[in-house]
């Protein structure tokens, strides 16, 4: 079938290269030429596993391919899909302006029949917005002739597993009134039923709901999950004890209930705060949500405040190993990643932080420049070194070398090499990243690539280095100390 797709971002990208891979002809449109330019000179603009190859092997194959013209784009497909960004507006609705701009090139450009797919996460009723600007905007030139008709559905892939979710959807919602319409997406995901049926076909306004239903539900086990963690922790229970035994129940299951620092990317967030407002449209008060994400935003500072409480405050000068910078692991996306507040409030109080993240360096570099505060770190251990950074307290040690001063030396004794993590520390370290693996959404990434079963891992993490211990009874809140 041909295919447009607007919005080559996490979601246009990875959906019409796994719709290329099943036969599809897919051509992109997108407004960022520098994107469109690079992904036909081969270079991936964002870090999926397995999207390179999928890319590269498709569009070599002439099944997707890449423009900036939208008026190519509008001719080329019989379905239209709209995959571009709905950022919070100001006041955390979601912003239509990417959407409804692609709905009016679509009434603009459309010469014959077109079946408009809404994929981007929309508040319900964008759809019959999506059709009014066609209308009008067919209207405005005479052709009112022209059909076309709007279908949503959503996407529910995770970043870090794109591909694989896309190629190995739970489900695939689709909201739509017109058998015509929905023969035509039944065609389009055939090659993903094959197995078994994976299309919910229900009404276009519940299909708009699914998706925010899904995330807040996500969102809020999350929460639910921290506000148990700090809890715990003030009644001396262990919330890693506490996981597997709710886990346990099959009611409530393991998924979604690891602590951590908090949700962040690019959907939790603005989707739940989203639903708020679109509840607040209806004079709805979603009580339920707010806290959800009243919570969520408290549990980004509770790391610092640990840290903050260990050192009474005085961290000018200190210097703090990170590891994780993305919202979570096999991702570069540091969209409201829990390591920014905590980053930029280390780096308020005069601390340094170097940092290692297998996949988000790049991203964090784009977000933060260059700074002296920051230092990026080529591995995980680098991390952990001792750096020139650190010269002010090398030149007390050796000062104090040379005077014979052993209380000095006493205190500078640990940087005379650099700093390793200890063996129980390791361990304990590989234990937590094991019980971690799965983990999604909150907290700091720290992503393993070497040690656990060569898999990518994540864990909220900061762990102690050198005896300094921040005596976490909450296990993703260790850290490893430089000085
Ligand atoms: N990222 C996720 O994990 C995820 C998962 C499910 C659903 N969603 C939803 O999917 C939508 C897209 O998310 P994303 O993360 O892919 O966004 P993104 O910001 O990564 O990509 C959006 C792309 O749209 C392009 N764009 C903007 N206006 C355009 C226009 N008029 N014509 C063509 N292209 C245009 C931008 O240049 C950008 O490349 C959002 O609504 C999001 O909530 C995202």
């Amino acid at each position: 079938m041909k295919l447009t797709v607007f919005g080559i971002g996490y979601v246009g990208l990875v959906q019409a290269a796994v719709l290329a891979e099943v036969g599809h002809d897919v051509l992109c449109v997108d407004v960022d030429a520098n994107k469109v330019e690079r992904l036909n000179q081969g270079y991936i603009p964002i870090y999926e596993p397995g999207l390179e190859n999928l890319v590269k092997e498709n569009h070599a194959a002439g099944r997707i391919r890449f423009t900036t013209d939208a008026v190519a784009g509008v001719k080329h497909g019989e379905i239209q899909m709209i995959a571009v960004g709905t950022p919070p507006g100001e006041d955390g609705s979601a912003d239509l302006k990417y959407v409804l701009a692609v709905a009016e090139t679509i009434g603009r450009e459309m010469e014959g029949p077109k079946i408009v797919v809404g994929k981007s996460t929309v508040p319900v009723g964008t759809c019959e917005k999506i059709k009014i600007r066609i209308a009008e905007t067919l209207k405005a030139r005479g052709r009112e002739d022209l059909a076309f008709d709007v279908a949503s559905n959503p996407e529910f892939l995770k970043e870090g597993s794109a591909v694989a979710d896309c190629m190995k959807p739970d489900r695939i919602i689709v909201g739509t009134g017109s058998p015509k319409t929905e023969a035509v997406m039944r065609e389009l995901y055939a090659p993903f039923n094959r197995n078994h049926q994976k299309m919910i076909v229900m009404d276009v306004r519940s299909a708009e709901f699914t998706k925010y239903a899904a995330n807040c539900m996500l969102a809020t086990k999350i929460s639910f999950m921290n506000e148990m963690a700090n809890l715990a922790e003030e009644l001396g229970a262990d919330i890693e004890e506490v996981r597997k035994g709710i886990g346990s129940d099959p009611r409530i299951g393991y998924h979604f209930i690891y602590p951590g620092l908090g949700y962040g990317g690019s959907c939790f967030p603005k989707d739940v705060r989203a639903l708020i407002k679109t509840a607040e449209g209806v004079k709805f008060d979603a009580r339920l949500l707010r806290a959800v994400e009243e919570r969520n935003n408290e549990q980004k500072s509770v790391l610092f405040q640990k840290v903050e409480r260990r050192f009474k405050g005085d961290l000018k000068g200190r210097t703090f190993a990170l590891w994780g910078l993305a919202f979570k692991p096999n991702t570069d996306d540091m969209r409201e990643a829990p390591s920014r507040p905590l980053m930029e409030a280390l780096w308020k109080a005069g601390a340094k932080v170097q940092a290692y993240d297998p996949e988000a360096m790049q991203e964090c570099q784009t977000i933060y420049g260059l700074r002296d505060d920051l230092m990026l770190c080529g591995t995980k251990e680098a991390a952990l070194r001792r750096r020139v950074a650190d010269r002010d307290r090398m030149e007390e040690f050796w000062r104090a070398v040379l005077r014979r001063d052993e209380g000095s030396l006493d205190r500078a004794a640990h940087l005379r090499r650099p700093q390793s993590l200890r063996p129980e520390g390791r361990r304990q370290a590989r234990l937590r990243v094991s019980q971690h693996r799965q983990a999604t959404g909150p907290g700091l990434g720290c992503v393993d690539k070497c040690r656990v079963r060569s898999e990518p891992v994540f864990i909220c993490n900061f762990a102690e280095i050198d005896g300094v211990d921040l005596k976490p009874r909450w296990p993703a809140s260790k850290a490893w100390l430089l000085q």
